[in-house]
């Protein structure tokens, strides 16, 4: 049986990066798969995060999947917090995952930065938990952008070390599933450089709340250089700006990037950006709308989250027993 499990953290600003990398892929495989969509709430607190504010993200970023085409009918949408198993799974994986292998993600050198001693332990302790999310529903399929790669390869390696430890196949291994031109949407203000949601400046990302005349705004102060566009896809060798917008704009217009070259290639940027504002107001404006909708009927979301867990619950309890059962925790 095919699964899959995806999560968003709710830490405000999601970006374009969010939705082409992950969010969009979601609502295309939801046809396909039985499918488990949830606001991680949890690993948001990994880094502070003010409490009325997080509460609020949750909300935004649920109503970003509805409004981006998720059904919450069809498919299991909920936050993470509401559902026990994640907490208790990730405890159990605390205990299977080595120090060595934590030591080698990039995602936590890269945000705890050079004060490491200072970082939360749940912040050096996170693939675990996200391990947990996956695993806590035997998902076979994880939708993700390119930068969570390393981190789902972990996943993996605590779903066999698990199951050699105690001599029995309790959980799958889980396939990433990285694809489209929108895996990897880089900053506006350096194309080297992730598009983020906690990156200072907001000029670098374009964000899923954003109107036409911000996007517009963002489009227009977006670094570039002199030169126009290259007329071929090999040409783009040190114009990581040049890429990334040519990048956005196949990902966008859901074509390869050898095709929107050919559709746009050697036009000056000040042509290209307005081509790609169009494109960009076109596709963002609708969810935008439908997100603001859904926003202003609070209680509705929280229906929906709530039927979620409930949902997300029944399938995660037998897990637990499981696990728990080849533990040897005592289920009195
Ligand atoms: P998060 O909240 O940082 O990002 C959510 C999704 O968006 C993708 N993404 C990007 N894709 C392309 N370009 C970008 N610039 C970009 N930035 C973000 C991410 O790859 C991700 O798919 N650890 C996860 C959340 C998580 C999770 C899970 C995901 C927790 N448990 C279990 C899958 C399965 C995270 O921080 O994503």
């Amino acid at each position: 049986m095919s699964r899959i499990f995806s999560g968003v953290q709710p830490t405000g600003n999601l970006h374009l990066g969010n939705y082409l990398g992950a969010i969009r892929n979601w609502v295309r495989l939801q046809n396909e798969y039985e499918c488990i969509f949830c606001v991680v709430d949890m690993h948001a607190i990994t880094v502070w995060q003010d409490p009325a504010a997080l509460t609020q993200a949750t909300r935004e970023v649920t109503a970003s999947f509805i409004a981006a085409g998720i059904d919450p009918e069809k498919q299991v949408l909920f936050n993470q917090s509401a559902v026990a198993g994640h907490a208790q799974l990730a405890w159990v994986f605390n205990c299977v995952a080595r120090i060595g292998w934590l030591n080698r993600m990039t995602q936590f050198k890269e945000k705890a930065g050079k004060n490491r001693e200072n970082a939360s332990v749940g912040l050096y302790a996170y693939p675990n938990l996200m391990a947990a999310d996956i695993l806590l529903y035997k998902a076979t399929h994880v939708p993700v952008g390119e930068d969570q790669k390393q981190h789902l390869e972990l996943a993996r390696d605590i779903a066999q070390k698990f199951n050699t430890d105690f001599g029995r196949e309790v959980f799958p291994q889980p396939e990433p599933l990285i694809f489209g031109a929108g895996t990897r949407v880089m900053s506006l203000r350096d194309g080297t450089a992730k598009m983020s949601k906690s990156a200072e400046s907001d000029y670098s990302r374009i964000n899923m709340t954003d109107d036409a005349d911000t996007i517009a705004q963002k489009i227009r102060k977006a670094k570039t250089d002199p030169e126009p566009l290259p007329t071929d896809a090999d040409g783009f060798e040190g114009r990581a700006e040049a890429r990334n917008l040519v990048n956005i704009y196949a990902a966008l217009r859901d074509v390869s990037f050898s095709e929107a070259v050919a559709e746009v290639g050697g036009k000056p940027f000040s042509e290209f950006k307005g081509i790609l504002t169009d494109v960009a107001v076109d596709v963002l404006g609708p969810i935008n709308a439908e997100m603001k909708r859904l926003l202003a009927a609070p209680a509705e979301i929280d229906a929906i989250l709530a039927r979620g867990a409930e949902r997300a619950r029944a399938i995660a309890q037998p897990v637990i027993d499981e696990v728990y059962d080849t533990v040897g925790f005592l289920r009195p």
